[in-house]
């Protein structure tokens, strides 16, 4: 299936699910307040990688908290290919330094816009081209 359907009703603030879509993980991660605005905070300057890799964004668009994000009226969520960008494992949610994702398999540290922070990965999770189709339904590819 090129596309996917994803029922995100179930998500209430801080809460998270992985989908699976040509057979790689997705997370979607609907965002506490606390969680945004830690990933607002960020200067550009302080991160490894500056380059929002947003598929559904020009492909110079920065990294900025809400071009990660589905966008300024829905910027609690997040979603990604949950493979880190180092050597493809899962990475943990809610977990490592920044409290985003946590790569067990050799350190790497994304923060709540699942950018990298700390260790080996050279990138951001990437994030796949996704819509919303209601407001508790998004479309994945
Ligand atoms: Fe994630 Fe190496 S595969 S840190």
């Amino acid at each position: 299936l090129a596309s996917i359907e994803v029922d995100v009703s179930s998500l209430g603030p801080g809460m998270s699910l992985t989908a699976k879509w040509r057979g790689k993980p997705v997370f979607i991660r609907n965002r506490t307040p606390e969680e945004v605005k830690a990933a607002d905070e960020v200067p550009l300057s302080d991160l490894k990688d500056p380059i929002a890799r947003n598929e559904n964004l020009p492909a110079e668009a920065q990294a900025t908290g809400v071009d990660r994000s589905a966008g300024k009226d829905k910027q609690n969520w997040i979603v990604m290919i949950g493979s880190c960008t180092h050597l493809g494992c899962v990475p943990l949610g809610q977990a490592g330094e920044y409290n985003g994702w946590f790569c067990p398999c050799h350190g790497s540290v994304y923060d709540t816009a699942g950018r990298i922070r700390k260790g080996p990965a050279p990138t951001n999770l990437p994030i796949p081209t996704y819509s919303f189709v209601s407001d508790t339904v998004i479309k994945i590819g």
